[in-house]
C-alpha cells in the first residue's frame, strides 16, 4: 500500500464487498467460501495464533456496545478500523484509528437486534470478525 488513504480505501472495499455479497460475517465464518476473506476466533486461517490480539472483544451494556481489540498500536502495526454491523449488513457505526489511539470504540444502538457483527481491521493481519448474540 502506498499510503494510509489507499489502505483505507481497500479495507472499505473488502468490507463493502462482504456486505454486498450478503455475507453474514461471523455466523458463516466457519462454513462458507467467504471465510477466506476474514478471520475469527474459530477461523484463524493463515493467522493461526493471532485471534487473542485481533478478534474484536465486545461488551454490551443496555444500548451501549463497546468493541475492543487487544492489539498493540505502533505506526508500523496497528488496528485501522472497527465497524459494527447488523446481520443484514447495515452499518451501525464505524471508527477509524491512528497508531496513537487505543483500539476501543463505543456505539449506541436501538433495540430490536438479535445479532450483531463487530469487525476489526489490522494493517498487517487483515479483517477479524466477532459475532454478538443479544
Ligand atoms: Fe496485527
Amino acid at each position: 500500500m502506498k499510503n494510509r488513504r489507499e489502505f483505507m480505501k481497500s479495507s472499505l472495499v473488502i468490507s463493502a464487498g462482504l456486505v454486498a455479497a450478503g455475507v453474514a460475517p461471523a455466523s458463516a465464518a466457519e462454513n462458507t467460501k467467504a471465510s477466506i476473506f476474514y478471520y475469527s476466533q474459530k477461523n484463524q486461517g493463515r493467522w493461526e495464533g493471532k485471534a487473542q490480539s485481533h478478534a474484536p472483544v465486545v461488551t454490551v451494556d443496555g444500548n451501549k456496545v463497546t468493541i475492543e481489540t487487544k492489539h498493540s498500536m505502533s505506526p508500523e502495526h496497528y488496528i485501522v478500523k472497527h465497524s459494527l454491523l447488523t446481520s443484514t449488513g447495515e452499518v451501525l457505526g464505524e471508527s477509524v484509528f491512528f497508531p496513537t489511539d487505543k483500539p476501543i470504540s463505543t456505539y449506541e444502538i436501538s433495540g430490536g437486534h438479535k445479532e450483531l457483527f463487530a469487525l476489526s481491521f489490522c494493517n498487517l493481519h487483515d479483517l477479524w470478525v466477532s459475532e454478538i448474540t443479544l
